[in-house]
C-alpha cells in the first residue's frame, strides 16, 4: 500500500536531468522522453506474470515463459502523456491504448473529463497509467477512479517526476495504487508547476510555449 518506486536507474536519471535544461530543444526533449519511457516500462512491467508455453526451435522443443493474460492496456492522460506512451509503445507494441482528457474547471478547480475511450474488454487487464507530471494529483486521482470502475485486474501510475504534494493527494484517494516516477521533486509553486521540475512537459514536448 502507498508505494512509490524511484527509477533510480543510472540512464534514466542521466536522461532526466538532460530534460529538465531549460535550454533543451524540443526535439532533443521529445527524443529523450521516448528514450526514458522505454526504461520506465521496462521497469514497471517486471513483475508481470508468465507462463509457459511450449514451443519448437530449430533445435529442439522446450518449454518458453510467455507474459501471461491479455494484452496491457496503456493508459495516457491528454495531451501529456501521449510523449510517454509513444516511447513504451516502442516495447510493449502489442499494447491495447486507452486516452483520457482532463481540464481543469477554472472555477472549481476540480477535473472534468472531456474524453474517455479505452479498449472494449478492459475486465483482467492490467492498466498502466501515464502523464509526466504528478503535480497537484487531481488528474491522476480523476483517471484511476475512472479506470478502476471498468475492473481492469491491476493499475499502476507512471510519472516522470512527482511532487510530494501530489503523491499524498494520490495515495490519499488511492493508497491501493504504486506510483512509479524518475523523481520527486521539492514542492509545487503557486502555478502548481513542480519545482525544480522543467517546466510545461506539454509545451517543451509539442513546442507549443
Ligand atoms: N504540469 C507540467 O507540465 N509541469 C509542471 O510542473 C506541473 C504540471
Amino acid at each position: 500500500m502507498r508505494e512509490v518506486h524511484v527509477i533510480s536507474h543510472p540512464l534514466v536519471q542521466h536522461k532526466l536531468t538532460l530534460m529538465r535544461k531549460k535550454d533543451t530543444s524540443t526535439s532533443s526533449f521529445r527524443k529523450l522522453l521516448h528514450e526514458i519511457s522505454m526504461l520506465l516500462a521496462y521497469e514497471v512491467t517486471r513483475d508481470l506474470p508468465l507462463a509457459n508455453e511450449r514451443i519448437e526451435t530449430p533445435l529442439a522443443a522446450m518449454n518458453a515463459p510467455l507474459i501471461d493474460g491479455k494484452k496491457i492496456v496503456l493508459i495516457s492522460i491528454l495531451r501529456a502523456g501521449n510523449g510517454i506512451l509513444d516511447g513504451m509503445l516502442n516495447i510493449l507494441p502489442s499494447a491495447r491504448v486507452g486516452h483520457i482528457g482532463l481540464y481543469r474547471d477554472e472555477k472549481t478547480l476540480e477535473p472534468v473529463e472531456y474524453y474517455f475511450r479505452v479498449p472494449q474488454e478492459m475486465n483482467d487487464r492490467d492498466t498502466i497509467i501515464v502523464d509526466p507530471m504528478l503535480a497537484t494529483g487531481n488528474s491522476a486521482v480523476a483517471a484511476v477512479a475512472k479506470i478502476k470502475k471498468t475492473l481492469p485486474r491491476s493499475i499502476k501510475f507512471v510519472c516522470l517526476l512527482s511532487a510530494p504534494e501530489g503523491i499524498k493527494t494520490f495515495h490519499e484517494a488511492h493508497p491501493d495504487i504504486p506510483i512509479f516516477t524518475a523523481a520527486v521533486d521539492e514542492h509545487l509553486n503557486e502555478k502548481g508547476y513542480i519545482v525544480p521540475g522543467l517546466g510545461d512537459a506539454g509545451d517543451r514536448m509539442f513546442g507549443t510555449r
